[in-house]
Formats: structure tokens, sequence, C-alpha cells
């Protein structure tokens, strides 16, 4: 093994960070990349389905927090790609391989928002389950994506108390309300279960990702995790969790849960959800769109460059 693989090796065991300009293994490089710039793509398309109830908010509190979240989402989205970059990745060709359907984006983002509570739902249970698999990336092994979850942890904590908030007002409100917010619960319960991935003796990338503490646990663990710290919630709103085989075993301490519907996920990731076409088709006019923006930032740019070149010259 050489002298680069084995001071590699030593890093990752006493957890330190690995850097950009660190020797590092072409698999490990390409596994990072693949996940920030599909975690970065998951923040883009997810402004969408929320995006499209900014101008319908019930209220203007409602629409300024609404708005406040989805901006938050495109900075996430920054840090992601920037961190991408740190690793020889570029952001034409990330956003061209989305487009494309060559890179993904978190599966939950292909289900519709039908009503005000779907939005309430996705800040409360989507960021939520964010969360949990975002606070463990804040200890993974490459530094600039450890740093970057740790500033978008931040934000996300106020995603899902709002999404909360929304969703207690509707629970508490009129019966229609209510069953609203119920309807939500029903139909983003097990897709958000989903955004964790696979499960372990299906997740193919898992086991060399934790050897490298890009994952410090599995997809399993942090799924429980969410149902654990989520179904409390539930309850304490006032409403029931889609699931007959829910059941807390007083002796583990955790809830035991149903089977999750591994067809409609593979489906899902595979393109075939409710809103996959919908979402791409977003991403592609947004970013045909808006090339002039980048092409004249270009010009822009390179005769900033060429002026202060001259005056380095004279
Ligand atoms: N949606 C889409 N694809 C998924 C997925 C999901 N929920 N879960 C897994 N997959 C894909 C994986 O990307 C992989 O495909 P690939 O090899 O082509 O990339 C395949 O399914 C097998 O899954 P693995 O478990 O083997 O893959 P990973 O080890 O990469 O684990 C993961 C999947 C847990 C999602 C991991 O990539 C991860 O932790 N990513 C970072 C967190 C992230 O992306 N979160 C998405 C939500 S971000 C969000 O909600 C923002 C909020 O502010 C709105």
């Amino acid at each position: 093994m050489n002298n680069q693989q084995q001071a590699f090796d030593q890093r990752i065991e006493k957890d330190i960070s690995i850097e950009p300009k660190d020797w590092m293994p072409d698999a490990y490089r390409k596994t990072l990349i693949r996940q920030i710039g599909q975690h970065g793509h998951s923040e883009v398309v997810g402004m969408l389905p929320e995006g499209n109830w900014i101008t319908r908010a019930p209220t203007l509190k409602r629409k300024a927090v609404l708005l406040a979240k989805v901006q938050d989402e495109a900075g996430h989205a920054l840090y992601l790609y920037s961190a991408a970059e740190t690793l020889g990745a570029d952001r034409d060709d990330m956003m061209d391989k989305l487009i494309a359907g060559r890179m993904k984006y978190s599966s939950i983002f292909n289900y519709p928002t039908l009503t005000w509570a779907d939005v309430a739902a996705i800040g409360w249970l989507v960021d939520g389950a964010a969360i949990v698999n975002q606070v463990a990336l804040c200890r993974t092994s490459y530094g600039p994506y450890a740093r970057a979850m740790v500033r978008i942890c931040k934000e996300e904590s106020f995603h899902q108390r709002q999404g909360f908030e929304a969703m207690m007002q509707l629970a508490n409100g009129t019966e229609e309300q209510k069953q609203m917010a119920q309807d939500a619960v029903n139909r983003f319960w097990w897709p958000a279960l989903m955004m964790f991935g696979p499960s372990d003796d299906n997740s193919p990338n898992s086991a060399q990702s934790m050897q490298w503490k890009i994952k410090l646990f599995s997809n399993d663990a942090l799924r429980q995790k969410f149902v654990d710290n989520t179904v409390p919630q539930v309850l304490q709103l006032g409403l029931t969790v889609p699931d007959p085989d829910l059941k807390f075993n007083e002796d583990t301490g955790h809830y035991e849960f149903g089977e999750v519907n591994w067809n409609e996920f593979f489906d899902v990731i595979a393109g075939k959800g409710p809103c996959n076409h919908e979402r791409i088709e977003a991403r592609r006019k947004a970013w045909e769109g808006g090339a002039w923006v980048r092409e004249s930032a270009a010009v822009y740019a390179k005769k900033q460059q060429e002026q202060q070149q001259a005056q380095k010259v004279a």
C-alpha cells in the first residue's frame, strides 16, 4: 500500500477531516461528488413543490416564512455545489447530468403538494427527516461537506419548526382543516421514510461509504431515529400515523413499523414518480432560460480580469 493511501487511511481512522488539497482515492472523490451533487440537486428541486404555494399562502406571515425557507434551500444548494467543486466537479456538468436524468435528487420531491397542509408537512416531515440525516453528516469525513452541513442544519431547524407550527394550526383548526392535515400526513409519511434510502441489505453504496466515514449511520438506523422522533409529534397533534403495524416496543424503546413500499421507492427514483417529468422540465426551462445571465456574468468577469491585468502591467 503506498504512503498516500496509508496517510489517507490514518486520517479517516483518527477522524481527521480530509481536505481538498489532501490526496484521496479516486473512488472516494467520485462517491463524494455523486452524493454532494445529488444533495445539492435535492435542494434545488426541493424548491419547486413549495415554491408553487408562495403566491397562495393563506396569510402574509405564512408567505414571508415560506419565501424565506425557499430562499434558504437555494443557498443550501450553493454551499453543496461549491463543496462538490472543491473535488473538481463542474457545476454546469452536474446540472446537465441532472436534466439528462444521469444524476438523482431526493425521491420525496416527486410528490405533488395538493393542499397548504402539504407545504406544512414538507417543512415538518421532510426537513425533519433531512435534519436527522444532515446532523449525522456534520461529522462526515470530507471537511467542506461537513462544514456546509453545520451551516445548513442551523436553517433546517427553522424549516422544521415552521412546518410543525403550520401543521399544529391546522390540526387545532376546523374539522376540515384537521382532515386536510391528516391527508397530508397520510400522503407524505411513507415517502419521508423513503428519503433515508433503501434498506441496509439493499444499499450498494453504504458499506464503502461507512468505511470512509462519509456515512456515519446506516439508512435503516437514521430511518428508525426519524420514526422514533416523529411519531410522538404526530400523536401530539391529535393525528394518526398511516401505518397499522406501528407499535412502541417497551423493551427496545423504539417504534416498530410496517414495511416500506420498496417497489414505489425504486419506481420513483427510476423516474416513474407522480411529478418526476414536471420537476425535470421545470429545471431544464430554468437552466436554459438562465443561460444569458451566466454568459453575461462570465463576459463581465472576463472584462474585469482583463482590466485588472492591464492595471498591473501599467
Ligand atoms: N432519493 C433518490 N435517490 C435515492 C434515495 C432517495 N431518497 N435514497 C437512495 N437513493 C439512491 C442513491 O443515490 C443510490 O443511487 P446512485 O448510486 O445512483 O447515487 C441508490 O439509491 C442506492 O442507495 P444507497 O443507500 O446505496 O446510496 P447512498 O449511500 O448514497 O445513500 C442517501 C443514499 C442516504 C440519500 C445518501 O446519498 C445521503 O445521505 N445523501 C445526502 C443527504 C441527501 O441527499 N438528502 C436529500 C434530502 S435534502 C433535503 O431534503 C433538503 C431539505 O432542506 C428540503
